[in-house]
C-alpha cells in the first residue's frame, strides 16, 4: 500500500509517500516561519493561504523524489485534526479531491496519532506496547500506545503545553517566534544552577503536568534580573532544566506505573537535545529502552501522516467521500482500523 500523506494542521506544510511494506519513500516540508515571524505567532488565515500555495508543488516534489506518478498511489492520508480549521481544510480538500480524481481511498488521520507513530519511521523502532511522552506546541501527554489506533492517556497538562511554555518563555526573553529551538540554543550558553525554577507537580503523585506557573516564575525572575546576555542565557537554562527534569521524572514514573520498558519521545519538544540526553541517561540506568524519532520527525511533518495512513489503508480502512476537519479531537477517542490484527509484544 503506497500512501501519500498530507499534513497542514498548523504552520508547516508536510507531504510524504510511505509504503506499508517498504517504509518511507520520500518526504518534503515547507515551514511558514517567514510568514508568521513578524506577528510573533501563527496567523491562521495566512497559514491557510500559504498551505494552498505550497501543498500541490510539494505533492509533485515528493512524487518526483520517489520516482512515482500520481497513478502509482494506492491511497491518500491527510491530517483531519486537531489543528487550525482553515489550515486543515486545505489539506483535506486537496487530499479528498486527488483521491476522487484518482479513484483511490482517502483517510483522515489524527495529528497526534502521526506523532505517536513517528518512531516507526526509524530503523530502530519500538514494539507495541510502549509509553509515549508526547510533547508538542499544543499538547503534553503521557500515552500508552498498544497499536495503531489504540491510545490510552495516562496524564496530561492542566494548563500550558510544554512547547507553549517554551514559546511563551522565549518571547519574554526577547526571542523571535517560534521560540522553542531558539530558547534551547540560548540555554546552551547559560549556566546551570544560577536560576532554580519550580518543578511543577513533581512532589505530587500522578502523571499530570502544569507549566503555566513555571513561565510566570521566569517572568518575575527576568523582571528582577540585570538586562544582559549572560543573564538571559542563565534564565533560559534554568527554565529548560526545570522542564526537562519534570518531563523526565514523569516519563519514568509512567514506565513504573505501567510496568512497560519502552519509552518513545514524540512531538516538537522531543527535538530538544537536553531532553533527549536526559531521557537516554535515565532510561539506561533503569534498563528501559528509549526511542526518539529524528528531530525532523519530532516536529510536524508529512512522513508521520503518510506512515499512519499507509497502516490504516493497508488494513482496509476507507471513508465516505467527505472532507473531515476537527479543530478539537481527543486522541483517546481514535479507533483502530477494523481490519488491523492486534499486535502486541512485551
Ligand atoms: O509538534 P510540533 O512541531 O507542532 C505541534 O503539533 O504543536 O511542536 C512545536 C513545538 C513548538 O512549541 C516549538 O517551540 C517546540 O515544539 N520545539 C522545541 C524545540 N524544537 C521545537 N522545544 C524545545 N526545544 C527544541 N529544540
Ligand atoms: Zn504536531
Amino acid at each position: 500500500m503506497r500512501a501519500l500523506g498530507i499534513e497542514t494542521s498548523c504552520d508547516e506544510t508536510g507531504v510524504a509517500v510511505c509504503d506499508s511494506e517498504g517504509g518511507l519513500l520520500a518526504h518534503a516540508l515547507h515551514s511558514q516561519v517567514d510568514v508568521h515571524v513578524e506577528y510573533g505567532g501563527v496567523v491562521p488565515e495566512l497559514a491557510s493561504r500559504d498551505h494552498i500555495r505550497k501543498v500541490l508543488p510539494l505533492v509533485m516534489e515528493v512524487l518526483r523524489q520517489a520516482g512515482l506518478e500520481l497513478a502509482d498511489l494506492d491511497g491518500i492520508a491527510y491530517t483531519a485534526g486537531p489543528g487550525l480549521i482553515g489550515a486543515l481544510l486545505v489539506g483535506g480538500s486537496v487530499a479528498r479531491s486527488l483521491a476522487y480524481a484518482l479513484e483511490i481511498p482517502a483517510v483522515p488521520i489524527h495529528h497526534l496519532e502521526g506523532h505517536l507513530l513517528a518512531p516507526m519511521l526509524e530503523t530502530r523502532r519500538p514494539d507495541f506496547p510502549f509509553v509515549a511522552l508526547l510533547v508538542s506546541g499544543g499538547h503534553t501527554m503521557l500515552v500508552v500506545v498498544r497499536g495503531v489506533g489504540r491510545y490510552e492517556c495516562l496524564g496530561e497538562t492542566r494548563d500550558d503545553a510544554a512547547g507553549e511554555a517554551f514559546d511563551k518563555t522565549a518571547k519574554l526573553l526577547g526571542l523571535p517566534y517560534p521560540g522553542g529551538a531558539a530558547l534551547a540554543a540560548l540555554a546552551e550558553r547559560g549556566r546551570p544552577g544560577r536560576y532554580e525554577f519550580p518543578r511543577p507537580l513533581l512532589d505530587q503523585p500522578g502523571l499530570d503536568f502544569s507549566f503555566s506557573g513555571l513561565k510566570t516564575a521566569v517572568l518575575y525572575a527576568a523582571r528582577a534580573a540585570p538586562d544582559d546576555e549572560q543573564t538571559r542565557a542563565d534564565l533560559a537554562r534554568g527554565f529548560e532544566d526545570a522542564v526537562v527534569e519534570t518531563l523526565a521524572v514523569k516519563s519514568l514514573r509512567a514506565l513504573e506505573h505501567t510496568g512497560l520498558e519502552r519509552l518513545v519521545v514524540a512531538g516538537g519538544v522531543g527535538a530538544n537535545q537536553r531532553l533527549r540526553a536526559r531521557l537516554a541517561a535515565d532510561g539506561a540506568s533503569l534498563g528501559a529502552q528509549i526511542y526518539f524519532p529524528r528531530p525532523a520527525f519530532c516536529t510536524d511533518n508529512g512522513a508521520m501522516i503518510a506512515y499512519a495512513g499507509a497502516q490504516r489503508l493497508a488494513a482496509g480502512q476507507t471513508d465516505e467521500a467527505v472532507i473531515r476537519a476537527r479543530a478539537r479531537w481527543p486522541v483517546a477517542s481514535v479507533e483502530p482500523p477494523a481490519g488491523l490484527a492486534v499486535e502486541e509484544q512485551r
